[in-house]
């Protein structure tokens, strides 16, 4: 059977998630006639995927609870049984993680495919009859090559039920962004489709096609495609450590950085998104992709192009650690056993993802130095925390019998505090590391009464406004603001 004339019934997604749960969520919203089941192997995520208390769900998104109300149940489901909805399906999408490698050839730089390459092997081993392999995951250019090689060696050979099958595959990567995926999913800038069996395109095109408009949808080659999407969150990525270097200048020549940036964006060639200067980027996929990429370069005999973008990420982890010094220094050169409070965790507002969160290097640095964090975050539990400073919280101030001694020792200790309020409390200063909407208008006429002078408003994200924070009788350092 051909796709042209193979009409898309099921779908299997593997990988429930940040990227499998919200955009087959959406696609099963889209289209009911559809019935998409989502696998993975984490039990645990699928069962938060099903839970009754939407709250729970794996993945804090705005909308995603009301679209995941509307579908579960009807034609999305979550489970782990892999191969029977492998077996099931039309078209499978493969959404695993690709983190970074952290050993062997490549570590630190190329893209670990061994869980791309299991799925690759479960579709060929249990899929029936004519399948279309979707590669959602943002993989290394011509990853393609190596999964076609698996299902074609496939191909031919007869399935456990002694039938006949056949494969295509297709590129098809995922521009959403954390915190707006729904957004994003629902109103796309564009959908790319990257293959080679115009049939499949097709296919694929006829699902999209029921609510994004035919001109957003652009249909490539397999590798013009996966080299579109790691190109893109380069030249995002790039744009961050752009205005962070010129927000290191402002600051010694007494510029402000968010006029600047105003004034930059005012040109049309360059326009105004993505000009925000703040603690670095985070999230678990700017940096991993451009290692990827520079991995790439270097294996491609192209090492002054792999150098170009090096420096992205170098100068992102140069901000963050002078973020952390500078707060150092401006606390008249220790923080030792000093109470700081951290508000926001997460790598970005309207997430409770904290992969690669710039709040992970900053105060792993303070607690280096042996400060005492108060850290608030509404999304990101105090467990997550834990496991990504590799430390484990101490008591709350009140019966910080331990932390005291922890204190008197030097060490950096850390709690988790239920409000602001309470974060701020005997603190000689704050660090603003996550735009959260409710850190925009506190009332820091009263919250600056309950910390210890002088104290200071670090504001990674430039968020307060300047005169409030003064007229508070607290001192402020903004990123990017020289102005005195
Ligand atoms: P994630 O870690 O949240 O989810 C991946 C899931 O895949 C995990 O739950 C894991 O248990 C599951 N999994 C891994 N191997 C499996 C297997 N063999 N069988 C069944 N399940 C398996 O990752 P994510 O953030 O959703 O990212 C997935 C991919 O999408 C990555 O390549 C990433 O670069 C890309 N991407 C992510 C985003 C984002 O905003 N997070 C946006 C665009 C693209
Ligand atoms: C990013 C891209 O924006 C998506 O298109 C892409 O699909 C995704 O990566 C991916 O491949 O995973 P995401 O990481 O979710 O999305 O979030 P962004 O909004 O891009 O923010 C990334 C980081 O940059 C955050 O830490 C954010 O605070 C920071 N940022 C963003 C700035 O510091 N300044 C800005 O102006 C914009």
């Amino acid at each position: 059977m051909t796709s042209a004339n193979l009409q898309i019934r099921t779908i299997c997604c593997i990988g429930a998630g940040y990227v499998g749960g919200p955009t087959m969520a959406v696609i099963a919203d889209r289209c009911p006639e559809i019935q998409v089941n989502v696998v993975d192997l984490n039990l645990e995520r699928v069962n938060a995927w099903n839970s009754e208390d939407l709250s729970k769900l794996p993945v804090y998104e705005p909308g995603l609870d009301e679209v995941v109300q509307r579908t579960r149940g009807r034609n999305l489901y979550f489970s782990s049984e892999i191969e029977i909805e492998i077996a099931k399906a039309d078209m499978v999408f493969i959404s695993v993680n690709t983190p970074t490698k952290t050993k062997g050839l490549g570590s630190g730089q190329a893209s670990d495919l061994r869980w791309v390459e299991a799925c690759a092997r479960q579709v060929a081993q249990f899929a029936r009859g004519h399948t279309i392999v979707v590669e959602k995951s943002t993989l290394p250019v011509r990853t393609a090559a190596a999964i076609q090689t698996i299902l074609r060696a496939a191909d031919q050979q007869i399935g456990t039920q002694g039938e006949s099958r056949t494969f295509e595959i297709l590129s098809n990567p995922e521009f959403l962004s954390e915190g707006t995926a729904i957004r994003d999913l629902e109103f796309p800038d564009r959908v790319l489709i990257g293959g080679e069996s115009s049939e499949a395109i097709e296919a694929l095109t006829s699902i999209y096609s029921k609510w994004v408009p035919l001109s957003k949808i652009l249909k490539t080659n397999l590798w013009s495609s996966e080299l579109s999407k790691l190109s893109a969150n380069a030249f995002l990525a790039q744009r961050i450590s752009s205005i962070n270097a010129v927000a290191a200048l402002c600051e010694v020549t007494g510029g402000d950085v968010r006029e600047v940036s105003k004034a930059i964006g005012s040109d049309s060639r360059i326009g105004p998104k993505f000009l925000n200067s703040g603690p670095g980027f985070g999230g678990s996929c700017f940096q991993k992709d451009i290692l990827n990429l520079v991995y790439l370069c270097r294996h491609f005999g192209l090492p002054e192009v792999a150098e170009y973008w090096e420096k992205v990420v170098s100068l992102n982890t140069w901000q963050q650690h002078r973020i952390a010094r500078l707060v150092v220094e401006k606390l008249f050169g220790t923080v030792t056993g000093k109470r700081l409070a951290i508000l926001g965790f997460s790598f970005k507002a309207n997430t409770n993802d904290t992969r690669e969160s710039p709040a992970i290097r900053i105060t792993k640095d303070l607690l280096e130095e042996g400060a005492q964090l108060a850290i608030f975050d509404p999304k990101v539990t105090s467990h997550q925390i834990g496991k990504d400073l590799a430390l484990s919280a101490s008591s709350p101030p009140d019966d910080r019998n331990n932390s005291s001694q922890a204190a008197l020792k030097g060490e950096g200790t850390w709690w988790s505090s239920t409000s602001v309020e309470n974060a701020l409390t005997g603190t000689d200063a704050v660090l603003i590391l996550t735009e959260w909407e409710q850190f925009h208008d506190l009332n820091w006429a009263r919250l600056g009464t309950k910390m210890r002078k002088p104290a200071w408003v670090f504001d990674t994200r430039a968020i307060v406004d300047p005169e409030i924070i003064k007229s508070a009788g607290l001192k402020l350092w903004q990123v990017g603001n020289g102005a005195e």
